[in-house]
């Protein structure tokens, strides 16, 4: 089943806190010469338009990025919010007007270095086209029409033994939840100090204490868990809340996280909204 279409979904408020925190640990693997690879078990297009029908037909966006990239150089904005909007914005040709917006591929095609590589997985035939055409000139970017999860564990550890792995499913497949975790499980394994980015929706929180679970009885360390909730858990109204599991953060992250949530709170919170972040697993 490949009926998800991220076009329909790019730049809404789970988008703002994954991508930022995509950008936070892509800028951070920068700051060593060494370079990394970055591995995207489920990629998408790349880059969106915001001006397209998908766009327009839900809106999304306008509850996401829209509220919070403005012309008045974001003055009230905490710093750390700041590398991803200058970077959503350097993209927009009229930096006044909204036009285009990231997907993952997209964020790190901006970050990465002459010495970093990609590896990019997605399955749906539009979608895998629009990724090959957008990377074209990406050198160092590896696309593949292929299963993500099997790709991620052929691919770790990398030779550099420097790298981030992001698992972003569509979680049309009930299965998703247990596979993404028990993927990062098995990565772990073969390469313990990789740093994994895994986002889950809320729609339902058993499935997320269900994740939570499977993680503490596994032997990975130094997990923290960041959330933020629109509006308060339901199972009436589909995605409610969005979530990251990050393993090996850089010792930053969770302060950066801690400035940009009331932020996000305050401008994108609807009735009841509230943010977690823990430190699920110790070092
Ligand atoms: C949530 S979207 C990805 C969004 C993207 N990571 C971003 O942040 O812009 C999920 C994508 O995974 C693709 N997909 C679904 N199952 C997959 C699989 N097993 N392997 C690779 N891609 C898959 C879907 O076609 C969809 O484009």
């Amino acid at each position: 089943m490949l009926s998800y279409r991220h076009a329909f979904h790019a730049g809404n408020f789970a988008d703002v806190l994954k991508h930022s925190v995509l950008t936070l640990v892509l800028e951070y693997m920068t700051r060593k010469d060494k370079g990394f690879t970055y591995i995207d078990s489920h990629s998408g297009a790349g880059m969106y338009s915001l001006h397209d029908e998908y766009a327009q037909k839900t809106g999304e966006y306008k509850e996401g990025i829209a509220k919070i990239i403005t012309k008045n150089n974001n003055k009230d904005c905490p710093e750390s919010l700041m590398p991803y909007l200058d970077l959503i914005k350097d993209l927009s040709p009229d930096q006044n007007e909204l036009t285009v917006y990231p997907g993952s591929p997209g964020i790190a095609k901006q970050l990465l270095r002459r010495q970093d590589s990609a590896h990019l997985f997605e399955l749906h035939p539009t979608d895998i086209q629009h990724l090959t055409d957008y990377c074209q000139r990406w050198r160092k970017s590896h696309i593949k029409q292929s299963d993500g999860y099997q790709g991620v564990l052929g691919l770790v550890p990398p030779p550099s033994r420097r790298g981030v792995v992001l698992i972003d499913p569509p979680y049309e497949l009930k299965e998703d939840y247990t596979k993404a975790v028990r993927t990062i499980i098995k990565a772990y394994d073969k390469f313990a100090t990789g740093t994994y980015i895994l986002w889950y929706p809320v729609v339902t929180r058993e499935r997320i204490d269900t994740m939570e679970t499977e993680f503490t009885r596994s032997h990975v360390k130094n997990l923290l868990q960041v959330e933020f909730c629109q509006q308060a858990d339901s199972d009436e109204y589909g995605m409610t809340g969005t979530g990251l599991f990050i393993v090996n953060p850089h010792w930053q992250l969770k302060s950066q996280l801690d400035d940009i949530l009331p932020y996000l709170k305050t401008n994108l919170g609807k009735e009841h909204s509230r943010f977690i972040l823990k430190q699920l697993i110790a070092e």
